[in-house]
């Protein structure tokens, strides 16, 4: 059977400016081009786990505005199961506002309806959390909610990645709960430091261009970036979280799994946008195999 995953978290229309030049405060400039996007880390993990052979379910909520409609619709032309994520009565669709700039971003998320993913809609899908192989999760949800989650998984017995994105402070008792945490470099020095030593056989480091750095059985480990030709690397690390879960999920080595993410990673900057690029589980391969990977 198909590995089973589970994405807790956020689903937003991404509002994509693409720019030369980026403003400084009280200046107006012209824009090059502009495009609206399917995003959000949570519903991007779902996207990615699902083009690599993973049947995914989402646990989030749009809101009632025509935003949710188009977004219901994208994950649902992903395969991606949408039972569990119900529209939010009154309630606008999260949305971040994207700046786009030679192939670096700049994002203000403004979460809406993803800010009633609470401890009391997760706990009503208990029962998909306990089915999963492997469950996501990200920090555009309430941070009791993650908490919450977290702590259903870990009660239950389920492998649980906690990606820590966009950084904000949790309990360390929530860190010691899940199986892994994967922040990148900037929200690494922002939140672990001090507890390194603790989590180091949880974290998962992912460095962009410069690859992954992680812990085994007491022993450090690295693998090194891909040379890729950068568009945009907005969901880069949304891919190497759902790659990662669907790899896990199927029981690969952890390090088997973090190549095989890093490399979809890689893929996804490619393209346009956060989920244009994500690739099938047959491009990571061939990619893999063309680069003398696993
Ligand atoms: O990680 C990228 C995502 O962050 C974007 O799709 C945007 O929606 C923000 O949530
Ligand atoms: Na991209």
């Amino acid at each position: 059977r198909k590995p089973k995953v589970t994405v807790i978290g956020s689903i937003n229309m991404d509002m994509v400016t693409t720019t030369s030049k980026v403003p400084n405060q009280g200046e107006t400039i012209l824009g090059d081009a502009f495009q609206t996007a399917f995003g959000g880390k949570g519903a991007n993990q779902a996207v990615a786990a699902a083009r690599l052979g993973a049947d995914v379910a989402m646990i989030g909520r749009v809101g009632d505005d025509p935003f949710g409609q188009l977004l219901l619709n994208g994950l649902e032309q992903e395969g991606i199961c949408i039972d569990s994520v119900e529209p939010v009565t009154g309630e606008s669709s999260g949305v971040a506002t994207i700046l786009l700039s030679e192939g670096d971003n700049r994002i203000i998320v403004t979460p809406g309806a993803n800010r009633c993913v609470d401890s009391a809609y997760i706990e009503s899908f208990r029962e998909l959390i306990v089915q999963s192989d492997v469950v996501v999760i990200q920090l555009e949800i309430p941070l009791q909610a993650v908490d919450y989650a977290v702590t259903i998984c870990s009660e239950e017995g389920v492998p649980v990645i906690l990606n820590p994105a966009p950084a904000q402070t949790l309990s360390v008792e929530t860190y010691r709960r899940a199986t892994y945490l994967t922040p990148n470099e900037s929200e690494y020095n922002e939140l672990f430091t001090t507890f390194y030593e603790e989590l180091e056989e949880k974290l998962i480091v992912t460095q962009g261009a410069n690859g992954v750095q992680w812990s085994e059985d007491g022993e450090r480990k690295r693998i090194a970036g891909h040379t890729a030709s950068v568009v945009d690397t907005t969901g880069a690390g949304d891919t190497f979280n759902g790659a990662l879960a669907v790899a896990l999920a199927r029981k690969e080595s952890l390090e088997e799994a973090i190549t095989f993410a890093n490399a979809a990673a890689a893929l996804s900057v490619q393209a346009f946008g956060a989920q244009t690029g994500m690739p099938k589980e047959e491009q990571v391969k061939a990619f893999l195999n063309n680069t003398g990977g696993i």
